[in-house]
């Protein structure tokens, strides 16, 4: 039985479309059974209904509060059905309520090569820290934002000349390699959580370079 995901985006959906894509494949261990936006005009929810999977819309404006928020996208997951949560360019701060609800069953990505640059435009941090390499990061997600037991990383270089928009494009192209792939070594139990240690079993570790 696959996996059932669902997956919290707030935008462009190109995270979300990795995973659609390697999802397609006969027998993959991973479903997408949800997508949820916060945002109504996200090509990612387009993009989500146009290829027939169940998308919501969960306008925090709606909610009162960050904790009736959440706990409307808790409900629109549970009732989908869904066990692992992806966050795919989710632009929201999550309670610790919701994250301790997915907890061990939640993961993020984000482009930079945590703990390097966590928060906003991580990228626009990498050019102005000056480094030579960045790249993208898997993680559980813990309360904390950005943090959280790393699952898997990808280097990326930062050539001279880089502004903030190509060196996206490049991190973005890992972006989408890394997250179905770490996304599928979870869902076959190759990659698992235990407290704050990722376990990775040797094909985790082939796959994954370690
Ligand atoms: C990605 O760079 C992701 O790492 C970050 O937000 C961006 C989302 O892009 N968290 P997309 O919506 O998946 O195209």
């Amino acid at each position: 039985m696959a996996l059932k995901i669902g997956v919290l985006i707030s935008g462009r959906g190109s995270n979300l479309k990795a995973l659609l894509d390697a999802s397609a494949a006969a027998n993959h261990p991973f479903k997408i059974v949800h997508v949820i936006s916060n945002v109504a005009v996200a090509a990612g929810l387009e993009f989500a209904r146009a290829h027939n999977v169940p998308a919501s819309l969960v306008d925090h404006r709606a909610y009162a509060d960050r904790t009736d928020f959440d706990a409307a996208m808790d409900a629109a997951l549970r009732k989908a059905g869904v066990e692992f949560v992806c966050m795919a360019g989710f632009m929201r701060i999550l309670t610790d309520g919701f994250v301790e609800g997915w907890r061990d069953r939640m993961v993020n990505i984000h482009p930079s090569l945590l703990p390097a640059f966590k928060g906003r435009h991580p990228q626009r941090q990498a050019l102005e820290a000056g480094v030579r390499e960045t790249g993208c990061t898997v993680h559980y997600v813990r309360p904390a934002m950005d943090s959280g037991p790393v699952i898997a990383r990808a280097k990326v270089p930062v050539f001279q000349g880089d502004d903030e928009a190509a060196l996206s494009a490049r991190i973005l192209e890992a972006e989408h390699r890394l997250y179905p792939l770490a996304l599928e070594l979870v869902a076959t139990g190759d990659v698992a959580v235990r407290g704050e240690e990722v376990v990775f079993s040797d094909r985790a570790m082939r796959a994954l370079g370690h």
